[in-house]
C-alpha cells in the first residue's frame, strides 16, 4: 500500500468511509500503528503530558516536536504523519512559516496542526499558499487551557456553536486540508462535518465525523490519572498492543467507536 495523502483522506470522506488516527511519539509504536491500518499518525503535543509528565501541553518546545516527529516518521511507511505546532511557535504568520518548515524539513512531517479559529485565518492562508498542508484544530484547545480555565466541552450554547461553524468554514476557505474537532457535542460535530468538504477528525466529538483520533496512551490504558470519558481502554479488551490497535481501527471503520457513552450532547 502507498502512503496516505490528503487525496486519500478526501476520497474516504467522499465515499463515506471512516478512518482511524492515533497519536504517536516514537518509531516502535508508530510501526505498530502503521501495521494496524491507522491512516494518520499525529505527533501531538500531548506528549508533554503523556511522555514528559507535564500538567499541560504548554511547555512543549519546537525542538522536542521535531525530534519526536522524526522518530514517528521512521516508523510509518503508510500512515500520514501530522505534527503539532507547539504553543507560541506560530504566533505570527512568519513564525508559523519558520516553525512549519522545520517540522517538515527536519522532522519529516507531511502536515502541521495548529489550534485556533478566526484569529488563525491569515496564518493558515499564508501556510497554504506556500505549500504547507495544514490541519486546523477547533473546540477544546489544550494550548489555551490556562486562559480558558480547564478541559471542558466546548460549543454547547447556540452562539458558541454558530461561531465554531463559522470558524470551521473560514479555516477551509483559508486553505486548511483537515480539521480536528475536540470535545464538542456530537450534533455540532455532525453539522460541521457535513458543511465542510475537507475531512474532519473528531476526539470526544461523537461518531459522525469522517475520522477519529485518540491519544495512544489513553486507548492503551497507560495514561496516569483519569482516562477521558470519550476514550476507551482497548488494551484491556484485547490483551496485546497490536490487537488493541486493530480493534480500534476496526471499530472506527465500522462506526461502532465512539459509542453513545463516549459522546457529549
Ligand atoms: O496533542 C494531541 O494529542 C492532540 C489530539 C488531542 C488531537 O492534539
Amino acid at each position: 500500500m502507498s502512503r496516505v495523502t490528503i487525496a486519500t483522506l478526501r476520497k474516504l470522506k467522499q465515499a463515506g468511509e471512516k478512518f482511524a488516527a492515533l497519536t504517536a511519539y516514537d518509531a516502535s509504536f508508530a510501526r505498530l500503528l502503521d501495521e494496524s491500518g491507522v491512516a494518520v499518525a499525529l505527533v501531538g503535543d500531548s506528549l508533554g503530558m503523556v511522555l514528559q509528565g507535564e500538567d499541560s501541553t504548554v511547555p512543549v518546545t519546537l525542538d522536542e516536536m521535531i525530534y519526536h516527529t522524526r522518530l514517528v516518521r521512521r516508523g510509518c511507511e503508510q500512515a500520514m504523519v501530522i505534527a503539532d505546532l507547539p504553543f507560541m511557535s506560530y504566533a505570527t504568520p512568519e513564525q508559523a512559516m519558520n516553525s512549519a518548515a522545520r517540522l517538515m524539513k527536519e522532522g519529516g512531517a507531511q502536515m502541521v496542526k495548529l489550534e485556533g479559529g478566526s484569529v488563525m485565518v491569515e496564518t493558515v492562508r499564508a501556510l497554504a499558499q506556500r505549500g504547507v498542508p495544514v490541519c486546523a484544530h477547533l473546540g477544546l484547545l489544550p494550548q489555551s487551557v490556562h486562559k480558558t480555565g480547564g478541559y471542558r466541552v466546548q460549543g454547547r450554547d447556540s452562539e458558541a456553536a454558530e461561531a465554531m461553524l463559522a470558524d470551521a468554514l473560514a479555516m477551509e476557505q483559508a486553505g486548511a486540508d483537515l480539521l480536528v474537532l475536540e470535545c464538542i457535542p456530537r450534533q455540532l460535530a455532525r453539522r460541521i462535518s457535513e458543511a465542510l468538504s475537507i475531512p474532519v477528525i473528531g476526539i470526544g466529538a461523537g461518531s459522525d465525523t469522517d475520522g477519529q483520533v485518540l491519544v495512544l496512551y489513553d486507548m492503551l490504558g497507560i495514561t496516569s490519572g483519569k482516562r477521558p470519558s470519550f476514550s476507551h481502554d482497548f488494551l484491556s479488551d484485547t490483551g496485546s498492543v497490536a490487537a488493541a490497535l486493530v480493534a480500534y481501527v476496526q471499530q472506527v471503520r465500522a462506526g461502532s467507536f465512539p459509542a453513545d457513552e463516549h459522546s457529549f450532547d
